[in-house]
């Protein structure tokens, strides 16, 4: 049987502090990765976890949400600390259409940023909608609001549309017409997300987590449906999301057991 190949040691170059819970770690890595695709990041000592590519270019990065002890240890890291990396792994986004329509509840920005930066070099015109809780847990404003029509959205109406990112998205799908939407957050932002665009006959891709061991195929844990997500995903298209009986109901933990989310 394969077994994970090894973690590649890499320094960090550069650690970004978006907010009090979420920091950017950017690390040099020759092995190239394309937007929606996912390392297997190792904190020396700690623990080994799923992160999307935030960051494309010859400087990688991956932005960490601060919520368990392995995350807590990458914030911990400073310039100069080691981090194994395996991967990338995971089939990307695919870019289709001339314009597009990008959807990204909080944290999960990272991996969309880098894919509306791609789009942007491709010439697409992206419609990005950005949400998060307030103004302070809005990552990435500063970066998307050049390449992209950004809008935004918070739940306290701090800052832009005042309510959920996908209640402004469905604004934007009224007015005009997307080739194809692009979408990752919680899953049941997704679900209720999904609901919509299958009302509304849309081609989507959405990115979707599961608990995570091996990233590779092997464990079984990430499965949903008749797909792996660390293999078949984590980005998938809406004929895919339907054959998943499992997506916004429940998810398993690092055990199998179920955790419902409703
Ligand atoms: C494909 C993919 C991409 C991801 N990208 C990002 C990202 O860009 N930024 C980010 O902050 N987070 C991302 N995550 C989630 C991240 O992996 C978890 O938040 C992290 O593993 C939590 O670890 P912890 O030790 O801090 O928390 P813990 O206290 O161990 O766990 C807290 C919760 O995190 C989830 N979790 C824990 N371990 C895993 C695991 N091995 N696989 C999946 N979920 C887990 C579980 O829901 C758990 O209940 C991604 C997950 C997946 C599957
Ligand atoms: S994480 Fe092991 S099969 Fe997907």
């Amino acid at each position: 049987m394969r077994s994970p190949e090894p973690f590649r040691m890499t320094r960090i170059t550069e650690v970004i502090e978006e907010n009090s819970l979420v920091k950017t770690l950017r690390f040099r890595d020759d092995v190239p990765v394309e937007p929606g695709q996912f390392y297997m990041v190792w904190v020396p000592g700690i623990d080994e976890m799923p992160m999307s590519a935030s960051y494309v270019g010859d400087e990688k990065g991956i932005t960490v949400h601060r919520i368990g002890k392995g995350t807590e240890a990458l914030h911990r890291m400073k310039v100069g600390d080691m981090i194994g990396i395996r991967g990338p792994y995971g089939r990307p986004y695919s870019l289709e259409g001339k314009r597009v329509l990008m959807v990204a509840g909080g944290t999960a920005v990272a991996s969309l940023a880098p894919l509306a930066e791609q789009a942007r070099e491709n010439g697409i015109e992206v419609v990005f909608a950005l949400g998060a809780k307030n103004r302070e847990k809005l990552v990435f404003q500063e970066r998307l609001k050049d390449i992209a029509e950004l809008h935004m959205a918070t739940d306290d109406g701090s800052v832009g549309y005042h309510g959920f990112v996908t209640n402004l998205a469905k604004t934007l799908m009224d007015k005009e017409d997307f080739d194809t939407v692009y979408a990752c957050g919680p899953e049941i932002m997704l679900y209720n997300f999904f609901k919509t665009t299958r009302e509304m006959g849309l081609k989507v891709q959405f990115s979707l987590e599961r608990y995570m061991k091996c990233g590779i195929g092997l464990c079984g844990s990430c499965a949903i449906g008749p797909y792996l997500v660390c293999r078949d995903g984590p980005v998938f298209t809406e004929k895919e999301i339907e054959k998943m009986p499992e997506f916004g109901r429940y998810m398993r933990d690092a055990a199998g057991r179920k955790m419902w989310l409703k």
